[in-house]
């Protein structure tokens, strides 16, 4: 019996978050942001508090502001912006790009990506665990799937703005932007240049362009 109880309780425990992360018991779960986060989503708010504007988001109307480094803006529609996401495998964002505007190489630790070309073109491309590399030239209407976890980047290669839409397979997919990884934060020059094999004066211009220290 001691035994059967030891075994069931983690059963109950995996079923009620494998519940709370496909919906397996309810049909949606609106995030309650006010609550703490936690591996499987946040907790759900009250269904008697849920009304239609829930289930919409208008973020992605506006274009991002491109007037930066890299003359480019993600606006997500992630868990945190858009709570109805919570617990679904999607999430969404809005690619602006203006002309010579970078998405630079980033991977997205908890998602695929599906991305669909508005306006402009985009010259994207993934580097798979092989590193093999797959670039493509993409128009207007062109679709591209960002397999989860790989490193990609897209560049406007046209003259005129991008405007894309990215789905993303995850409500919270994360992106970690390789540049910054490496010479925005505080990871010691030696270390950086011990791992990237460039030099020392690449490094400092880098991390000085990028806000790093050490
Ligand atoms: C866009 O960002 C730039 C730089 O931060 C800022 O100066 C400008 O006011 C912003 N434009 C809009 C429309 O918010
Ligand atoms: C996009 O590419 C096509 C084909 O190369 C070209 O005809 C068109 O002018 C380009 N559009 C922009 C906005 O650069």
């Amino acid at each position: 019996m001691v035994l059967d109880r030891f075994l069931v309780l983690p059963l109950l425990l995996s079923l009620l978050f494998l519940s709370l992360a496909t919906g397996l018991v309810q049909d949606f779960c609106v995030a309650d942001l006010s609550k703490e986060d936690t591996p499987a989503g946040y907790p759900c708010k009250p269904v008697s508090e849920i009304g239609y504007c829930d289930f919409v988001f208008s973020g992605l109307a506006t274009p991002g502001n491109t007037s930066n480094l890299i003359k480019a803006a993600v606006t997500p529609a992630f868990v945190s912006q858009f709570p109805a996401v919570n617990g679904l495998s999607i999430s969404a964002a809005r690619l602006d790009l203006a002309v010579g505007g970078v998405i630079p190489l980033h991977t997205h630790p908890r998602g695929s990506e599906l991305l669909v070309v508005i306006e402009g073109n985009i010259t994207a491309g993934l580097i798979s665990s092989s590193n093999d590399v797959y670039v493509a030239k993409l128009h207007a209407g062109d679709t591209m799937i960002f397999p989860q976890g790989l490193l990609h980047f897209q560049i406007n290669s046209g003259n005129s703005p991008v405007v894309a839409f990215v789905s993303l397979s995850s409500p919270d997919p994360g992106i970690q932007i390789t540049a910054l990884s490496l010479f925005s934060n505080n990871l010691p020059s030696e270390i950086v240049e011990a791992v990237t094999f460039l030099d020392d004066a690449e490094v400092k211009k880098l991390k000085k362009l990028l806000g790093g220290s050490g």
